[in-house]
């Protein structure tokens, strides 16, 4: 795909970020090794789509003298796990800012129709004041993240930025063409789709790699 045409989808290239996501990918990864590896990717994304956030001066006194400093106000700032996965990401970024608000979104794909259905939804006050990072580590038809998107618009926010490890082209292409204004960080961008809308070579379901629900 050219992903040069979206002009708001950054593809983040680092080989650290490369690495640990090849990592993720690999089938015998488990499942303690994997949280591990999507918090300290989040780290490294979130180190990089934090690079956009305002500082304000900030009185400091050192040993030395006064001085004007600048600080990021963390409480600005609003992390959205799309439940489930998007919560593996939200330990990582607390990390970083750790006096950021954090909502919950909760959505999972119809099995046969891989449409999203939202089940819950809890954003903290004053919302839309935020800047919120809407975090799931999964890109795939893109309509999770759109629904999201468009619930975080319904509620007021004005600035969103969204963060995602793995992408496939086809979620890529409809999440740019429905929301041109948001900012889109990407680990890694994957070849396609297949017939479950599953991404290839991808990582698997990332939910259930996370929490372990299908190994005994
Ligand atoms: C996964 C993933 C995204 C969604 C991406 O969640 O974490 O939320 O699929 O797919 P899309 O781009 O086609 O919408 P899933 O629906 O499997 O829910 P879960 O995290 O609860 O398992
Ligand atoms: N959700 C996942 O967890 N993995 C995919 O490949 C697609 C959607």
């Amino acid at each position: 795909m050219d992903i040069k045409k979206y002009t708001n989808a950054i593809v983040i290239d680092h080989p650290l970020l490369k690495h640990k996501i090849s990592m993720l990918r690999d089938e015998t990864t488990k499942t303690n090794e994997f949280r591990q590896l999507v918090k300290e990717i989040a780290v490294l994304e979130g180190y990089e789509a934090f690079k956009t956030l305002p500082t304000q001066l900030v009185e400091i006194k050192t040993p030395i003298e006064t001085t004007m400093q600048p600080m990021v106000s963390g409480n600005k700032v609003c992390f959205v796990p799309i439940l489930r996965a998007g919560l593996g990401m939200t330990d990582g970024m607390l990390e970083l800012i750790p006096n950021a608000r954090v909502g919950h979104l909760g959505m999972y794909r119809n099995e046969e129709t891989h449409q999203p259905v939202e089940y819950y939804c809890k954003l903290p006050k004053n919302i839309e004041e935020k800047h919120v990072f809407l975090l799931d580590p999964m890109l795939a038809t893109g309509g999770s993240a759109i629904d999201a998107v468009e619930n975080l618009k319904k509620h007021g926010v004005k600035k969103i930025t969204f963060i995602c490890i793995i992408a496939a082209p086809e979620g890529v292409a409809a999440f740019c063409e429905k929301c041109p204004d948001i900012p889109v960080y990407i680990g890694a961008l994957d070849r396609q789709l297949n017939e479950n809308a599953y991404i290839c070579p991808g990582l698997g379901d990332c939910g259930d790699r996370i929490f372990g629900t299908m190994v005994d």
